[in-house]
């Protein structure tokens, strides 16, 4: 049986990863640092497959700990993919060092680390793989996002050099390059937006703004072998953005 290791299992690509991967029969391995009543009752649908941690993942000295725990518990993992994050919008002019340093730490440090975890002999399964996620606005003038963009451009620096190593092991590295998904996380951002403001947002994805369903769909793929010959790739989901025309 496939176990999938997934942080920000509540939040929303996470959950809707976890629940795909959950109704394609797979156990998943679900962290984050709240758990809701809404993953609890995906757990009560799925029993003995969906395995909540509570856990904050920035305390990165206890990252190594926590791979080796889950692998006591449940032996080796054939899947991660790291969904746990936040976004703080702020003018580069206002950004404080540790706001900088958090956003660094649960988007890039923390990926890094569990891979590199996972990779170690015995807490993984053969033919695993990682899927990490990074953003549009790494490659765009997001205004407000430089301190998040960056962080999503150290996960696109790590990926063709981890795929090299990781490859010697049997294990498979790529990353989904999301537009905005509707999710509480975007939710942050285009809640403060003016009306004139949500249109034109709506206005520059011709195929909308993603659902969670549009992100969990390739990153399910992405884990699953159907992608055996896929490595070291970043795979873009931009709801027609970069095709559009202006
Ligand atoms: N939603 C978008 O528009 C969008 C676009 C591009 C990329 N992404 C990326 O997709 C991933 C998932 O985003 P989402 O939209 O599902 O976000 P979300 O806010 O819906 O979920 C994030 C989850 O991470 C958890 N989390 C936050 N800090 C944590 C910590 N320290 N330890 C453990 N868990 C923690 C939260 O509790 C939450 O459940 C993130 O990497 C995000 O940067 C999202």
């Amino acid at each position: 049986m496939e176990k999938v290791l997934v942080t920000g299992v509540c939040g929303g690509i996470g959950k809707c990863t976890a629940e795909k991967l959950l109704a394609g029969g797979s156990a998943v391995i679900g962290a984050d640092i709240e758990i809701s009543e809404s993953i609890r009752e995906t757990a009560e649908k799925y029993p003995g497959k969906l395995f909540l941690y509570q856990t904050d993942l920035t305390d990165t000295d206890g990252l190594a700990e926590f791979v080796k725990r889950i692998v006591s518990v449940h032996g080796p993992v054939s899947g991660f993919v790291h969904c746990a994050g936040f976004d703080k919008m702020m003018p580069l002019h206002l950004s404080k060092a540790r706001d900088i340093e958090a956003l660094w730490k649960i988007h890039a440090l923390v990926p890094m680390l569990i891979t590199a975890a996972l990779s170690k002999k015995n807490n993984h399964t053969e033919n695993a793989a990682v899927v990490l996620i990074t953003s549009q606005s790494a490659h765009e003038g997001a205004m407000g996002h430089s301190a998040y963009a960056a962080a999503k451009g150290a996960v696109e620096g790590f990926l063709a050099p981890a795929a090299a190593e990781l490859m010697e092991k049997n294990i498979r590295i790529n990353e989904v390059c999301l537009a905005p998904v509707k999710t509480p996380m975007s939710e942050s951002w285009t809640n403060k937006l003016t009306d004139e403001g949500r249109k034109r947002l709506a206005e520059s994805y011709p195929l909308g703004l993603g659902e969670p369903e549009d992100a969990a769909e390739l990153i399910c793929f992405l884990l699953s072998s159907e992608s055996r010959w896929i490595n070291g790739q970043i795979i873009t989901a931009d709801g027609g953005h970069s095709v559009r025309k202006v």
